[in-house]
C-alpha cells in the first residue's frame, strides 16, 4: 500500500490559525507582534519568499515591515538598518533574507541582531540554547517545522532510529539537536550522514524516521527506505520539465514516487516541509513578543 502524505500545507494552515488567534489576544493587551524582513537585491527566489513572508504575517494580525535594499549595499548600510530595527520596540522579530550579495558576510550580519529578536535562531546564542535544549531560544524555523510535521502526523519519535541526511547549520544540525533532546517528538536515536558518509544506503536503511536536507534532487530512492518508515523531504529542486508550461517542475531530495511504495507516511514537495517554514516564522515571532512583554 503506497504510503500515506503527510499534509504539510493542512498542518501549516492549523497553526497559523492558532498564531492569528494568540496574536489576537495579545493585541488585546496592548502588544502587536513586528516581523521585518530585510531583503537585499534582487534575486526572484528571494523576492517570492520575502513577499510570502509579509503576507502571511498580516494575515495573522501581525504588524510587518519589509525593508528592500539594492544588491549595491554595503556591509555598513545593511547592520546601520539591523542596529535601528534592534533598537524598534514595535519589532519583535528581524529576518535579513539569506543569500547576501558577495560584498556582505552572513556571519556578521546573523551576529548583529539581537539574540532575543533572531526569529531565525541563527545567532550563535540560539544554535546554543537549542543544542543545549533551553526553550527559550529561537529554534531555525525548517527543522522546527519538521519536528512539528511529526508531532502533529503522531509518528512515534521516542528510542526511534532517526537518520538525517545534511548538515548545513539552517536544517541538518539544529535537526539533530532537535532530534536527539529528551522532549516531546524527539528522544531518538539520531545519525547524521553527509557527503563522506561510506555507504549511505545502509544507514538510510535501517532509519525508522528519515528526514532530507541534502539540496540534492531525488537522490534518496525507495531502495534506501526502510518499509513501513516516516520520510520527511526538506529538498526543493527546479528540474528541467518539458511537458510543463514553465518548463520546469519542483522535485525534493526523495524519488517520490519509488519512496512512496515502502514508505509507512511521506511529505510531498511541494506542500510538505515547505509550508510550514513560514508558519513556524509566526510562531517564533509571536514568542518573541510575547518574551518581550514578560521582560
Ligand atoms: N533563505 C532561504 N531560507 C531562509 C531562511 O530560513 N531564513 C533566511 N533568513 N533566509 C533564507
Amino acid at each position: 500500500m503506497p504510503a500515506e502524505l503527510i499534509d504539510g500545507a493542512a498542518i501549516a494552515r492549523e497553526i497559523r490559525d492558532e498564531v492569528a488567534r494568540e496574536t489576537a489576544a495579545l493585541v488585546a493587551r496592548g502588544v502587536r507582534p513586528g516581523l521585518a524582513v530585510i531583503l537585499v537585491g534582487d534575486d526572484p527566489a528571494s523576492a517570492v519568499y520575502v513577499q510570502s513572508k509579509g503576507k502571511a504575517c498580516e494575515e495573522a494580525g501581525m504588524h510587518s515591515v519589509t525593508i528592500r535594499l539594492p544588491a549595491s549595499t554595503t556591509e555598513p548600510e545593511l547592520l546601520a538598518h539591523v542596529d535601528a530595527l534592534n533598537a524598534d520596540p514595535a519589532i519583535h522579530g528581524i529576518l535579513v533574507q539569506m543569500p547576501l550579495p558577495k560584498q556582505i558576510d552572513p556571519d556578521v550580519v546573523i551576529r548583529r541582531i539581537r539574540p532575543d529578536k533572531d526569529v531565525d535562531g541563527f545567532h550563535p546564542v540560539n544554535v546554543g540554547k537549542v543544542l543545549i535544549g533551553d526553550r527559550d531560544g529561537f529554534v531555525p524555523c525548517t527543522p522546527a517545522g519538521v519536528q512539528e510535521l511529526l508531532l502533529r502526523s503522531g509518528v512515534e519519535t521516542k528510542g526511534a532510529e532517526c537518520v538525517i541526511v545534511g548538515r548545513s547549520n539552517i536544517v541538518g544540525k539544529p535537526m539533530m539537536a532537535l532530534m536527539v533532546q529528551s522532549g516531546r517528538a524527539a528522544n531518538a536515536t539520531v545519525t547524521v550522514c553527509h557527503s563522506a558518509t561510506r555507504d549511505l544506503a545502509a544507514h538510510t536503511a535501517r532509519a525508522d524516521i528519515l528526514i532530507v536536507a541534502a539540496g540534492r534532487p531525488r537522490m534518496i530512492t525507495g531502495a534506501m527506505v526502510k518499509p513501513g518508515a516516516t520520510v520527511i523531504d526538506v529538498g526543493i529542486n527546479r528540474v528541467e520539465d518539458a511537458s510543463t508550461k514553465s518548463g520546469y517542475r519542483l522535485v525534493g531530495d526523495v524519488d517520490f514516487e519509488s519512496a512512496r511504495q515502502v514508505a509507512a507516511r511521506i511529505t510531498p514537495v511541494p506542500k510538505g516541509v515547505g509550508p510550514m517554514t513560514i508558519a513556524m516564522l509566526l510562531s517564533n515571532t509571536l514568542r518573541a513578543a510575547r518574551q518581550a512583554l514578560a521582560s
